[in-house]
Order: C-alpha cells, then sequence, then structure tokens
C-alpha cells in the first residue's frame, strides 16, 4: 500500500459486515483513520480490531440508520468527535439487500425500511457532512449504487428504486458541493461475494451468465475502487458511476 490516504479520516456506513467491512480496511490500510458504523457493535468492534492488527486506525460508532434524523445526526456527531472534528471522506454504503419479491407482494412497511435506510438517511448524512467539507475546500463522497440502479430486474423492483435514488444523488450533490471541491462520486458494484450474498446463489447465476467477466466480485475489489474514489488519483472525477460488475452493465 503506498498511503494515498495518509492524515485522512473517514466514515464508512454499514462497515460492520459485507462491502463495507472490506472499504473499511483498505482505507485504513491506505493510512486513513476509519469511523466503523452499523447496528452491531460486537461486528464493528471486531472490524476495528482487524484494522489495529493490520497496524491501521480505527474507531467504533453504533447507528441505526433506519432511524431517521435523530440517529443520522448522532451519528454525525459522534463520527466527527472520534475522528477529531473533521472527516474528509465519506463512503454511504449501508443499504437494505432485499430479496426479490414481485412487485405487488412487497409490504409497505419494506417500502418505507428501505427507503429509510438505504435513501433517506445518507440524504441526511451527507447534508450534514458535505457543507463541512466544501466549508474547508474540499472531501470526498462515495455513494455505493448498484447495476440495479443502471438496469431492470424482474422482482427488484424497490432495490432497483433505491439504489437508483442514490445514483441521482450522486448527479445532484456534484452539482452542489463540487464547485466547493467536494467530489461525489457512485461506485456501482455488480454481484459480490459477501457472506449474505453468496447464499443468493440461484439469483446471481443469470447474472453472472452475462457478465463478460463470467463472475462475481471479491469485496476487496470493490475497496479497491473505493480507495480510488476516495483519493487524489481521482482529483478531477466528479459525478461519475463507477461500475465494478465484470462489464455487465457494458453489454
Ligand atoms: N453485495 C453485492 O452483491 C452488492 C451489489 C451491488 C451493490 N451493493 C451495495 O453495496 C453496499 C453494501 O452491500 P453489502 O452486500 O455489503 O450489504 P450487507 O452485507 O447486507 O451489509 C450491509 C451493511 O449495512 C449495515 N446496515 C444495514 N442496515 C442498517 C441500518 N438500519 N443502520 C445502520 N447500518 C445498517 C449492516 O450492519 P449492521 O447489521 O451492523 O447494522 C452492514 O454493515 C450496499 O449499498 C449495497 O446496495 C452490494
Amino acid at each position: 500500500m503506498s498511503g494515498r490516504l495518509q492524515g485522512r479520516t473517514a466514515l464508512v456506513t454499514g462497515s460492520t459486515g459485507g462491502i463495507g467491512v472490506a472499504v473499511a480496511r483498505a482505507l485504513a490500510a491506505e493510512g486513513a483513520f476509519v469511523v466503523v458504523s452499523g447496528r452491531d457493535a460486537g461486528r464493528g468492534e471486531e472490524v476495528v480490531r482487524s484494522i489495529a492488527g493490520a497496524g491501521g486506525q480505527a474507531a467504533f460508532v453504533a447507528a441505526d440508520l433506519s432511524k431517521g434524523a435523530h440517529a443520522v445526526e448522532a451519528l454525525a456527531a459522534s463520527a466527527l468527535a472520534a475522528a477529531g472534528g473533521r472527516l474528509d471522506i465519506l463512503v454511504n454504503n449501508a443499504a437494505m439487500l432485499l430479496t426479490p419479491t414481485p412487485t405487488a407482494e412487497v409490504p409497505e412497511d419494506t417500502i418505507d425500511a428501505a427507503l429509510a435506510t438505504s435513501v433517506k438517511s445518507m440524504f441526511l448524512l451527507t447534508g450534514l457532512l458535505a457543507p463541512r467539507m466544501a466549508a474547508r475546500g474540499g472531501g470526498a463522497v462515495v455513494n455505493l449504487g448498484s447495476i440495479n440502479g443502471l438496469v431492470g430486474m424482474a422482482h427488484s423492483a424497490l432495490y432497483s428504486m433505491t439504489k437508483a435514488a442514490v445514483h441521482s444523488l450522486t448527479k445532484s450533490w456534484s452539482a452542489e458541493y463540487g464547485p466547493y471541491g467536494v467530489r461525489v462520486n457512485t461506485l456501482a458494484p455488480g454481484p459480490t461475494l459477501t457472506e449474505k450474498v453468496k447464499g443468493y446463489k440461484e439469483h446471481l447465476e443469470p447474472i453472472l451468465a452475462r457478465a463478460p467477466s463470467r463472475r462475481a466480485s471479491a469485496p476487496e475489489e470493490i475497496a479497491a475502487a473505493a480507495v480510488f474514489l476516495a483519493s487524489d488519483d481521482a482529483a478531477n472525477v466528479h459525478g461519475a458511476t463507477l461500475t465494478v460488475d465484470g462489464g455487465f452493465s457494458a453489454v
């Protein structure tokens, strides 16, 4: 690793499991102080220990992002305090993954929970942290989108709606914060082999059969792209969608 994020501070939402863990570890391996967050304190502390064990620096802040503005404000305040009053990088990664379900069978409370967790919390958190970055003259926001935000898939309307919203927010925030030095980009993975996604094998096979690479990504491959977007290597990359999907969405 080359210390590309030495002296920077980062908050990664949803970094107690899945892709977020790999992103937190990769940012820390490049020298960033990382605030790990999620609902599960046990898994969060374990991620912090693994980062410290690898020579990095991190702290855990618990947050349930389905709980609205108060929970998001508390996360922003605690994350800023843990990071010494300044956050340079925000990775909006937390989301509700949803089992493919016909639209007509999706319960209303699932729609509300998915929008609250995957869209509203990101909207509120970025509204709290991006202006602080802008006031200091710079920062990077990486929003986790998905190929579902780009391509229609049967029985995935709700999840795809949340991810399409993320793709749209990246563009709006690029226009709003970019002139003040805050770069906002979307990282759009295709199927990525977290423990949870390994259980969706039958849903993945038709997607992977169409992807030029014919395989899913490892979480570390998504994390490498997140490091790129967060780092000065992407200094003039604003409002982009970086797909890491084995080419699925291109063909
Ligand atoms: N894996 C894929 O194949 C794939 C593909 C395309 C896009 N993505 C996107 O990549 C991101 C990460 O996905 P993933 O597969 O790593 O998901 P995951 O394994 O389900 O992990 C989700 C993370 O979000 C946290 N989280 C969930 N609900 C939360 C809540 N209410 N409040 C706070 N934190 C919450 C979880 O932590 P706690 O349980 O501790 O709260 C966990 O750390 C998501 O934005 C997803 O849409 C994933």
